[in-house]
């Protein structure tokens, strides 16, 4: 079951992390050349896709999560580190949830990168600190 759970770990965490750097570094600067009204259709398009995917990400990363540390790692309960990648993760969860729930639906899409640009920082600290512990 390790293995199970760590696929669907790593899997839904390159879903997410790899998504938001498509986001930022591709389809965002892609999109500054056209013109206002297709850049917002084609964003709001791409992004409400993008969301649903995240949203299942979290769920499964949590998930999987949990039972890592659980069932595997008990040691991470001593690690502060550990409990400084779950607060990340809790704030990335509240950033998603302005992102989606206030932005998109106001069609807010030209502040969304900043808010991703945010998250992909932490998702990336996020890595580099189970990186160091693991
Ligand atoms: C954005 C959110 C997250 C990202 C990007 C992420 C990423 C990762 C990565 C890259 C690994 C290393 C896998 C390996 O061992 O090769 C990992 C392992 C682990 N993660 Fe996460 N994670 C996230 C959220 C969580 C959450 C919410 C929990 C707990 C509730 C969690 C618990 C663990 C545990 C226990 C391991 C260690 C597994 C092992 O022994 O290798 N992670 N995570």
């Amino acid at each position: 079951m390790f293995r199970t759970y760590l696929f669907l770990h790593l899997f839904f965490a390159i879903v997410w992390i790899g998504g938001m750097f498509f986001s930022l570094l591709a389809l965002h600067p892609a999109l500054r050349s056209a013109d206002e009204n297709c850049r917002k259709q084609v964003a709001q398009k791409a992004l409400g896709r993008f969301f649903w995917a995240v949203w299942v990400s979290i769920v499964v990363l949590f998930i999987t999560g949990m039972a890592l540390w659980h069932k595997f790692r008990p040691d991470f309960s001593q690690n502060p580190l550990f409990h400084f990648k779950l607060l990340l993760f809790a704030i990335m969860v509240l950033n998603f949830l302005y992102i989606h729930a206030f932005l998109y639906r106001k069609r807010l899409t030209d502040q969304i990168p900043l808010f991703i640009g945010i998250n992909l920082v932490l998702g990336t600290l996020i890595v580099m600190i189970i990186t160091y512990i693991r």
